[in-house]
Parts: C-alpha cells; structure tokens; sequence
C-alpha cells in the first residue's frame, strides 16, 4: 500500500475537521456540506470510524423537521461564506432547523450508501450497529422527505430545483433550464469564491444571479414545496441524484435488516426508481442516461459523466453497460491509452467544454470513485483501472485538488480538499491492485 499517499490524506482530512465535522475545504467551503460528509465518512470508515460516524451525526444535526436534509449545516458564525444563513432566511418555515442554522436545498442522498459501507467495514461491529440504529430514523425521514415531496407523479423519480442540489453545480445540463430565469442589471452582492480561487475555475457571474433568484423565490415561498413546485422554472430529474437515491435506499434495506426491521419498502422504492430511471432516463441513441426537464417536458440532451453512474446502482442491463462503457471509451470521453486522465465531466466534443470550470469538464474524483466501483460491479475491469488510476495518480502528482485537467492533470478549484483525500483513502484500503500510469 502506498503508505505516503495515505499519510498525505490523511494529513489533509486532519486538516480540515474541526473536532466536529470536516469542512470540504478551508477557505472556499468553511462549514458543513451534505454530499461531502457522505464522501469523507466512506474515506474515515478505514481509519478513524468514530469520527465517521461523528461526521453523519454532526450533519442530522441540521434535518428539517420534514426530514429534508440541507446542503450546508453552519454550526459556526458564517464567516467568510457566501450565501450565508441570512441569505437562506430558513427559519420562515416551521420545519426548518434554526440551532443550527442551514441551507434550504438539498444535496444528493448517498449517506445511506456511507452508513453502510461504515457497517461493512467495521472492526467493531457491535458498535457499528448502535450507530445504524441511531441513524436509520434519520436516513428513513430524509428518503421519505424526497419521495413524499419532490415526486409528484408518483414515479419513482425524484426532482431537484436548483442546480446546487445537482451537486453539479454549474454543468452545462442546466444552461437551457437556468436560461428560463432573467436577470438585469449587475450583481446585487458580492461572490467570496472568486476571492479565494482562480474564477476561471468557477461558475460566471451570471450563473450565480440565476442561483441567488431561484433562492430568492424559495424564501418568497417560505420554503413550502408545494408552492415552490408550482412556481420553480427549474425542475429537473437528474440522473445522478436518482441514481444515488436508488443504491441508497438498497443500502437502507440492508441496514434495516441487519436491525431487525422490515426491509421490504426500502427494496420496493429503490425497485421501482431503477426501473423508471431506465424507462424514462435512458438515451438509446447514445449510449448514456439523461436528465429529464419537467417544466419544458423533455430530456435533456447533455452529455456528461453522471450520465454513466446508473452503473455504480446496477441499474443498466448487460447490453446496456456494454454501450456506456463504448461511450466512456471514446473520443467523447477519455479512450483506454490516449493521454488523457478518466473522466472529463463533460463531452470533450461538445461546445462550451473546458479544462477547468468546475463541472464543464475536468475530472471530479468522486465521480471517478463512483464510476470505478460501478465498472468494477459489470466486470469491465481495464475500464475501472483506467479510472482507479486517475484517483490516484492525480492527487499523488499534483496534490489533493476538487477537480483537475483531463489533459494537463494539473488542479483547479478548492486545494486540501476533503473527499478527494477521503476517496483516495477508501480506493487504497479496499483494492490493492497496482496503477498503472498514463502513457
Ligand atoms: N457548491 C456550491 C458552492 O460553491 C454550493 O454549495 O458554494
């Protein structure tokens, strides 16, 4: 095992947990964000499995009463953070939490896929189920939440309304959907994260105008789905978040009955998601799965590397996964030998591609864990090397960076970066096989 690579995760997580959560990154992102936790506590399951689960708990702090779980819990002063808790004005809506403040989105749900790779993992078992117990009302009110307000035909699929909810923020999926909301005139605030990275690597100005509206129009709604759902110009079924609500709700059967309760509903809901995400997501013509716009009522016709997770849930047939893995292993994407790293987040044929704006194309490596794992599942093993090797020799080249060049490999974004230091650890503790690097 590669013993200083891991010391240098390690030293980056250390870094950046503060005795209660681990902040994604010092400067650009100084509180708690959902995904990410779910992130680090996969990398903590190894090493530190008390602090694991002390990363999961801290963030249920923030639960809405509803169940909704928020994107960002501020368990501190706000700082220099932009939008902060006065901006989110939450606490306009009875369910929100106020103690501690926190966002009114959602992020994508893998924290019952973190919670039971805590549990496969675990040298203390009986302590690893104390905590499944203590966190599966938490998990079942947060999955509950989606599927009672965020699927109004009853589908299966579960929508999100703003492209922060995506995870994504600012992929080119959402530049149709996002061109519904008008903006005039100059910024009404002042963006921190150009401060603090290159803004080259950041969603523009007028991104982050549509994203502060949409907000605005959730306080206007005092954060009531119902009323959200009738007025949001931005509805969207993603792929990756239902793809990860899917394996999650898996997860959660297995929790439930390793604690003696009933599985059944959670196999049921995840069944029928798998089955609409192939039915309504699914592009035959490309090879890949798509998103699907309420509002304007169709697909939408992106390409990027979310498209390829349905993998990571099994949801693909065979000859499903035989077409995707062609896909990734084109010109599109990055080909087995070329001199590129797996895998641009976006189509590298397609226009507005770029080699380092945040989610218009560079390599995100959770992403990347995501796909290895869902590669490894189909038994397309050179494929899954070929991005195992992108985890790990990019951070061991260039340091632990949120995303990096698929050509140069150099970083862009937030530097000390928590999950890609917690994902390395995971892919070194549970697969030993050597890299290769890049010709
Ligand atoms: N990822 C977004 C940010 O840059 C929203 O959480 O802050």
């Amino acid at each position: 095992m590669d013993e200083t690579l891991i010391k240098a995760a390690l030293a980056v997580l250390d870094e950046n947990w503060t005795g209660r959560f681990t902040r994604p990154s010092a400067r650009l992102y100084p509180h708690q964000w959902s995904w990410d936790s779910a992130f680090i506590a996969i990398g903590y399951a190894h090493v530190l499995p008390r602090r694991a689960e002390q990363e999961l708990r801290s963030l249920f702090t923030g639960q809405w009463r509803n169940g909704l779980l928020p994107h960002i819990v501020f368990h501190g002063p706000s700082g220099n953070y932009f939008p902060g808790p006065e901006v989110w004005a939450v606490t306009c809506n009875p369910n929100a939490s106020s103690h501690p403040p926190t966002s009114g989105i959602v992020q994508p749900p893998n924290h019952a896929i973190a919670a039971w790779h805590l549990y496969q993992y675990a040298r203390d078992r009986t302590q690893a189920l104390v905590f499944l117990n203590e966190l599966y009302p938490r998990l079942k009110a947060w999955h509950d939440y989606l599927y009672r307000e965020r699927d109004p035909f009853h589908e299966g699929l579960v929508y999100i309304r703003h492209p922060w909810e995506s995870g994504m923020d600012n992929a080119p999926l959402w530049d149709q959907p996002l061109s519904r909301i008008a903006i005039d005139g100059p910024l009404p605030f002042q963006r921190v994260d150009k401060q603090v990275v290159n803004p080259a690597d950041r969603p523009t100005d007028t991104d982050y105008a549509r994203y502060l509206q949409l907000v605005s129009l959730f306080r206007t709604c005092r954060y009531e789905e119902s009323r959200i759902q009738e007025r949001c110009p931005f509805l969207i079924q993603d792929v990756l978040f239902n793809t990860l609500l899917c394996q999650a709700e898996r997860d959660l059967a297995k929790i439930a009955r390793v604690l003696g309760r009933d599985p059944e509903p959670h196999e049921a809901r995840a069944a029928q998601t798998a089955r609409a995400i192939n039915q309504k997501l699914w592009d035959e013509a490309h090879g890949i799965y798509v998103d699907y716009d309420l509002v304007a009522e169709s697909p939408i016709d992106v390409h990027v590397v979310a498209g390829f997770v349905p993998l990571f849930a099994g949801i693909p047939s065979s000859e499903q996964a035989r077409r995707m893995c062609a896909n990734l292993n084109s010109r599109s994407f990055c080909r087995l030998g070329d001199r590129c790293y797996a895998v641009p987040s976006y189509d590298k044929q397609a226009p507005g591609f770029s080699r380092r704006r945040y989610w218009r194309g560079p390599v995100w490596i959770n992403m990347n864990w995501l796909l290895y794992r869902g590669l490894q599942r189909y038994g397309e093993q050179k494929y899954a090397m070929w991005v195992r090797n992108a985890i790990i020799d990019l951070p061991r080249r260039y340091g632990f960076y949120e995303y990096y060049d698929p050509e140069a490999g150099c970083g862009h974004g937030a530097d000390r970066f928590s999950w890609t230091a917690a994902l390395v650890l995971d892919v070194l503790y549970t697969c030993r096989s050597e890299t290769v690097p890049p010709s």
